[in-house]
């Protein structure tokens, strides 16, 4: 083992956030990018709708603020709100410069589709298939760098600090990396790492993320000495393929931006029920509305028909999608598409400020992964790809300002201990555990949540946290039991967010606080905070309510 590597940045992930921040560094710095994956393995790569900003006759910054408060539920921060809708323009042109061509209409202007919360038309896109444009357009670009090393098919198992070493002030150092190839685990040391590791939604059973989508910079930041914040709001996609083969493939909220409409098995649409704004409310009441129905009428899946617009205007706007119904043998040009919700978007994350800085010196986190306030209780569609490219630059700038300030002195981590490790013969239980887990996520902490769910939840993921820390302290590393030690961590940190909240508001609902207090607070939860039970606060309200 043991290889050692040196940068003057590490960047865990190559999504748009890691890229973006990359490029920004790399004139000034010996960056060093990590992906556990291939370098687009991440869900940049699969983003369809596009990237919200203000360009459009009519639109304005105050408008975008607005739909994203209004989206958040009370949740958002104001002024980080401000900063990231405020940046849109520039993110535009900066991705232009990198040789993005968005689609424009006939007098060539931007063509701008609309998502669900937005009031205006406001989504750049390149056709369905903006990710992939994106991530291409970054990825080249960050080829070309002289300063930027990639390290592909590396999967970081944990942050080196100081304090974890006992040399304070504490600072993060390094990161201890798993090679897929070699089955080594090396080092990389850097005076100032960033998380871009993406979201957790495959913490559930259904998903329209990546594989790799297990919130390793969460569980990352945690180990290290990061606060979290609200982790309890899971975004659900409302129109996700239903077909056995297709693994979780996404039908865009544009498709309903541009007229598609929700059907019941018998064809009556619906959503006027729930919401003045109908297929366009926010995703958190669509997906409900989905869920509500589905369960009402104990369907399989609900449809999503835009038949009624030409199949030129189809193929133009959504060849993509409208390629891959047609493997599954449907035609969305002349039949609506059975859709069901999916989990999307991890909302919470590493908090951080502005310049995406966590808890720990040198040590920053970016893109999904992290909590910068954007959100709230529940992003608004097409906000994320922004928030990516903004606050890799604010960190960029940030990281820049501590590099040229002199370089710290870092001390030498140890290398890895592999010494007292025998190899495992029951890998079989890491697959069970993933299963159990995600089909519980699912069942328990899902659209709808109570408290004696959570309670369920909470009790079997203490199971496995015990079986699992025990699994890694005594056998031989891997990359199933690095990401699913991470899983477990975040499904517990997703659930006793959940748990501390006595409301519903955006995407956590619950039936036992139906409703949404007055004063809108985040919840964060600290790892030095003292050891938390959350099962015992709730056990006595119950017998309380009962007395
Ligand atoms: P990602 O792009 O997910 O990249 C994460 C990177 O981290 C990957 O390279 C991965 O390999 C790496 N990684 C993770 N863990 C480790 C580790 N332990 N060690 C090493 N590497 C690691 N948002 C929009 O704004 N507009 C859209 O239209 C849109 N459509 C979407 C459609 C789909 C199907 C999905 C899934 C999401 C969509 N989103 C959209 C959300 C948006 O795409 C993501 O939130 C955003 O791309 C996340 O970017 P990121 O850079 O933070 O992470
Ligand atoms: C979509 O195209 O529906 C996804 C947009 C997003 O998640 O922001």
């Amino acid at each position: 083992m043991n290889d050692r590597h040196h940068a003057d940045v590490l960047i865990i992930g190559s999504g748009a956030a890691g890229l973006a921040a990359a490029i920004q560094l790399a004139d000034r710095a010996h960056v060093i990018v990590l992906s556990k994956d291939s370098i687009d393995g991440g869900s940049t790569n699969r983003a369809q709708g596009g990237i919200a900003a203000v360009t459009g006759p009519g639109d304005s910054p105050e408008d975008h603020i607005r739909d994203t408060m209004r989206a958040g539920a009370g949740l958002c921060d104001e002024q980080v709100v401000r900063y990231a809708v405020e940046k849109g323009p520039e993110v535009i042109d900066l991705l232009m410069d990198y040789g993005l061509l968005f689609d424009t209409d006939s007098e060539a202007t931007f063509h701008l589709t609309r998502e669900g919360g937005h009031s205006h038309r406001r989504v750049l896109h390149v056709a369905d298939h903006t990710g992939r444009a994106i991530e291409g357009a970054l990825t080249q670009r960050a080829l070309e760098h002289a300063g930027i090393e990639f390290l592909i098919g590396r999967l970081a198992i944990d942050v080196v600090t100081t304090g974890k070493l006992g040399i304070l002030p504490d600072r993060a150092i390094g990161a201890y990396v798993y090679n897929r190839e070699t089955d080594d685990v090396e080092l990389i040391q850097a005076s100032n790492i960033v998380l871009a590791t993406g979201g957790a939604s495959k913490v559930y059973l259904y998903t329209s993320n990546p594989d790799g989508a297990t919130g390793d910079g969460v569980a990352m930041a945690w180990r290290a000495g990061c606060r979290v914040a609200n982790m309890e709001f899971n975004q659900f996609h409302p129109t996700c393929l239903y077909h056995p083969h297709a693994k979780s493939f996404l039908i865009s909220e544009a498709v309903r931006g541009e007229g598609g409409r929700l059907l019941l098995p018998n064809g009556d649409s619906f959503m006027h029920r729930f919401d003045p704004r109908g297929e366009l409310a926010s995703r958190d009441v669509v997906a409900r509305a989905i869920d509500h129905e589905m369960k009402r009428l104990g369907a399989d899946c609900l449809y999503l028909d835009v038949s009624h617009r030409s199949a030129d205007f189809i193929e133009s706007h959504f060849p993509t999608i409208r390629a891959r119904c047609e493997r599954f043998g449907i035609d969305m040009t002349r039949e609506p598409v059975p859709v069901v919700p999916a989990a999307h978007y991890t909302c919470g994350g590493v908090l951080v400020d502005r310049h995406g800085a966590t808890d720990v010196p040198g040590l920053y986190a970016i893109g999904e992964t992290a909590c910068t306030g954007l959100h709230g209780a529940n992003r608004l569609a097409s906000n994320s790809l922004l928030e990516c490219m903004v606050f890799a630059h604010s960190a960029a700038d940030h990281i820049l300002g501590d590099l040229t300030s002199g370089k710290p002195r870092l001390p030498d981590a140890p290398a890895w201990d592999a010494s007292r490790v025998t190899d495992s013969d029951e890998d079989v239980v890491l697959s069970h555990n993933w299963d159990e887990l995600r089909r519980f996520m699912w069942d328990y902490v899902g659209i709808v949540r109570t408290n004696k769910r959570l309670e369920r939840a909470y009790r079997r993921i203490e199971l496995l946290k015990k079986e699992v820390h025990e699994y890694y302290a005594n056998h031989h590393i891997s990359n199933d039991l690095i990401e699913l030690r991470n899983v477990i961590l975040v499904a517990e940190l997703m659930v006793r967010c959940a748990m501390s909240r006595r409301e519903s508001r955006g995407l956590h609902y619950t039936l036992d606080y139906p409703h949404t207090l007055k004063r809108a607070l985040p919840s964060v939860l600290s790892p030095s905070a003292d050891p938390w039970d959350v099962l015992q606060p709730l056990a006595d309200r119950r017998s309380r309510a009962k007395s």
